[in-house]
């Protein structure tokens, strides 16, 4: 698959959502969880780790968009791909970007500004019990269990009963492995990256 966009055109995506990144990074630094976005290897690794590009897919914190876009390199249809952010600055960035790709000429993905928590109130009604994988990159290691655990029930609400979780992180351990009931596993692990980034995936048999 070709990447989405000629290089040139990518290099000055990444400078204007780096510099918009550590903007936002600055002000909300926990919910940010890093200063930058993760590396384009990172997210081709955690896009590579959905096991059905055909599928509807949600990506919760999807921040400036460097993995929405290697979800649509990997052939993610962008009606196929809803997309939850919590900032409003960066959904405004996702929707003005995204629809400068060639991937999207058509129809982009639908940009939602919410509560990844909330998805079976806030997700298109078509995509509710439907959903095949949701992709997350939230920093659940600055989030209280209590929440990260919400966010997990809220993902396995709307997805097929063998739905899966593909999430990103920085630590080699899980943020959930406090929730013994959800089958887990790392899938990739990158560890000559800036920092080592690590792929887990979490299955839908969560007893809710
Ligand atoms: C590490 S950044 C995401 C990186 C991004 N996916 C990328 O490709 O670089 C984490 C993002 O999750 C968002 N976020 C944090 N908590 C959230 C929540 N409860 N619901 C939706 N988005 C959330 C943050 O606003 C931030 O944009």
């Amino acid at each position: 698959m070709q990447a989405t966009c000629s290089s040139a055109c990518e290099g000055s995506l990444r400078k204007r959502e780096n510099v918009l990144f550590f903007k936002r990074w600055l002000k909300h630094p926990l919910q940010m969880g890093t200063l930058a976005p993760i590396t384009p290897r990172l997210a081709k690794l955690a896009a590579s780790q959905v096991k059905d590009p055909s599928g509807l897919i949600v990506e919760i914190g999807a921040g400036t968009g460097r993995l929405t876009r290697a979800l649509l390199a990997r052939g993610v249809k962008p009606e196929n791909l809803v997309l939850v952010e919590l900032d409003e600055d960066l959904c405004s960035f996702l929707e003005q970007t995204l629809s400068e790709l060639p991937e999207c000429k058509s129809s982009s993905p639908k940009v939602i500004h919410g509560d990844a928590a909330k998805l079976a109130e806030i997700i298109p009604s078509s995509f509710v019990g439907k959903v095949l994988t949701v992709v997350s990159a939230i920093p659940f290691m600055y989030i209280p269990e209590e929440a990260r655990k919400n966010i997990i029930k809220s993902c396995f609400e709307v997805m097929v009963p063998k739905g899966e979780i593909v999430h990103v992180t920085y630590n080699p351990k899980s943020p959930l492995a406090f929730m013994n009931t959800i089958q887990q596993e790392r899938v990739g692990s990158l560890w000559y990256n800036m920092p080592p980034g690590f792929v887990w995936k979490y299955y839908a048999n969560y007893i809710h």
